[in-house]
């Protein structure tokens, strides 16, 4: 059995729904991974082969001002993740981000560039790789840009300020590669059968800015919006982004013979679901 942590968020419901019958899925009603004591319960007594950590404190701005919650879900939480599932024996399989890295090296990060996050999110986020070691089987899939149906994204955003404004700047300076969660479990899946070990990179391929997939999200949902475009620095949120982080999933597909597809065409195919 799989058990997915977080599995109600927006990609542990579409990890959930990939991984179908061998699935058992729980969430902050069953088990508070912040507490070692409620997650060693949980694992104990589902005695999963495998434990997907989807859970997280995922608000970048909101980690800024909360540090102190971030530390403790995204770095302890995975700690506590890793010493219940190296109890029972099971692999432990946890998700992590391009906010590891800076955004300054210009190409895309493979597995073991140097991490330097620029925010209190990367930080908690690299101490949960650094605790996943507490299981030494364990595997880390660093995604980036996700959005999918069950949960607040930059697609959903667009589309709902489609309803209300004609026109909207959108930074252009920030670069990356949006990734449909529904491909990501696929991936994570696929690194799973195939008994994968350490960090991979999963992302949908080819890169754009945010300012790019606005526009390709209201050509492709047919809605006559104009973008216009601004700098981060504009923009002015609480946390400092890497501006350029896509991810080289080279080792992915080398690995698994998995590859995600184009981000453009994942987003027709999302946006094609959600119509039906
Ligand atoms: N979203 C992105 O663009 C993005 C990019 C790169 C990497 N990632 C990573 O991908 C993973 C999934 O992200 P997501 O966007 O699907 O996140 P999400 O929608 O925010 O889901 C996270 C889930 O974790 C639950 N949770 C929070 N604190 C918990 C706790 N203490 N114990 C148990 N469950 C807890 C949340 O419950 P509540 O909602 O009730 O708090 C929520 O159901 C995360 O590891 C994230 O860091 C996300």
């Amino acid at each position: 059995m799989i058990l997915v942590v977080g599995a109600n968020g927006m990609l542990g419901r579409d990890m959930m729904g990939v991984i179908g019958g061998a699935g058992r899925g729980v969430d902050v009603d069953e088990v508070d991974i912040t507490s070692l004591e409620s997650t060693e319960r949980i694992v104990r007594t589902l005695k999963p082969e495998i434990v997907i950590n989807c859970a997280a404190y995922t608000d970048v701005d909101g980690c800024e001002s909360n540090a102190e919650t971030a530390m403790q879900v995204n770095g302890e939480g995975v700690a506590h993740l890793a010493m219940a599932s190296r109890e029972i024996g099971a692999r432990l399989v946890h998700v992590s981000t391009d906010y590891v890295f800076d955004g300054g090296k210009g190409s895309p990060y493979v597995e073991d560039d140097a991490t330097r996050p620029l925010g209190v999110y990367g930080e908690s986020k690299l101490a949960g790789e650094l605790n996943a070691a507490f299981n030494p089987d364990h595997l880390i899939v660093r995604t980036q840009w996700l959005y999918g149906l069950h949960g607040k994204n930059f697609v959903e955003t667009m589309l709902r300020l489609a309803g209300e404004k004609d026109e909207l700047a959108v930074v252009t300076d920030q670069i990356g590669s949006p990734t449909w969660t529904v491909d990501l479990s696929h991936a994570i899946l696929a690194l799973v059968k195939t008994g994968q070990r350490g960090v991979y990179h999963a992302a949908n391929a080819g890169f754009c800015s945010w300012n790019e997939f606005a526009r390709a999200i209201f050509e492709e949902a047919g809605l006559p919006v104009k973008v216009a475009g601004m700098t981060t620095d504009e923009l002015n949120r609480p946390a400092r982004r890497p501006l350029y982080s896509t991810l080289d999933c080279g080792k992915l597909e080398k690995d698994t013979g998995f590859r995600l597809q184009p981000w453009r065409s994942a987003l027709k195919a999302y946006l094609r679901l959600r119509n039906t």
